[in-house]
């Protein structure tokens, strides 16, 4: 193979390599040895194993509400916001929802979902199947 050939080659599996280096798992806790995972450990491991965060997939919102109802309902106390942004962003960052090939199956088709009032398309397919009289309206319609 020529030179020139192995150096396109490397170049073209550069991003690939990057994108699939895989980040160290800390042995005791099986979390991801990223920025700030030592804070998130020494704050989620105490009442409850790693597993219990560490098999969720969420995003920065919805890990805010993790937490929230945890002060609420788990007795977790109230944390200094600037750490409580810190442990967000690890568990968003290294524990976020992902790409959609994550999930269990694809979505389920437009078609098979019941009417929803609030999507105007959806809404307006529906009716428009209503009005052909392939689907019934709704009960109390
Ligand atoms: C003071 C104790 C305490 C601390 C500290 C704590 N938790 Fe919890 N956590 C709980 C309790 C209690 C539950 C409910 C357990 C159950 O339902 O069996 C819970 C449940 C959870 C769940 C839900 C698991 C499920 O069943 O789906 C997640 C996620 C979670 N904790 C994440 C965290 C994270 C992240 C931290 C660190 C910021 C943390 N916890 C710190 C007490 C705590």
């Amino acid at each position: 193979m020529s030179t020139l050939r192995l150096l396109f080659l490397a170049l073209i599996s550069l991003p690939a390599l990057a994108a699939e280096a895989p980040i160290p798992l800390d042995p005791a806790t099986g979390m991801k040895i990223a920025n700030d995972w030592e804070l998130v450990r020494n704050h989620c491991v105490i009442c409850h194993s790693s597993q219990t965060f560490l098999r969720q997939r969420a995003t920065e919102a919805n890990w805010t509400s993790v937490l929230e109802w945890m002060q609420k309902h788990g007795g977790l106390w109230k944390l200094d916001p600037e750490v409580e942004k810190k442990i967000i962003k690890y568990l968003a960052a290294n524990y976020g929802p992902g790409p959609a090939g994550n999930y269990r199956r694809a979505p389920i088709s437009a078609t098979l979902m019941p009417p929803n009032p609030y999507a105007t398309e959806a809404r307006l397919e529906a009716e428009a199947r209503q009005k052909q009289g392939i689907v019934q309206p709704p009960a109390g319609k």
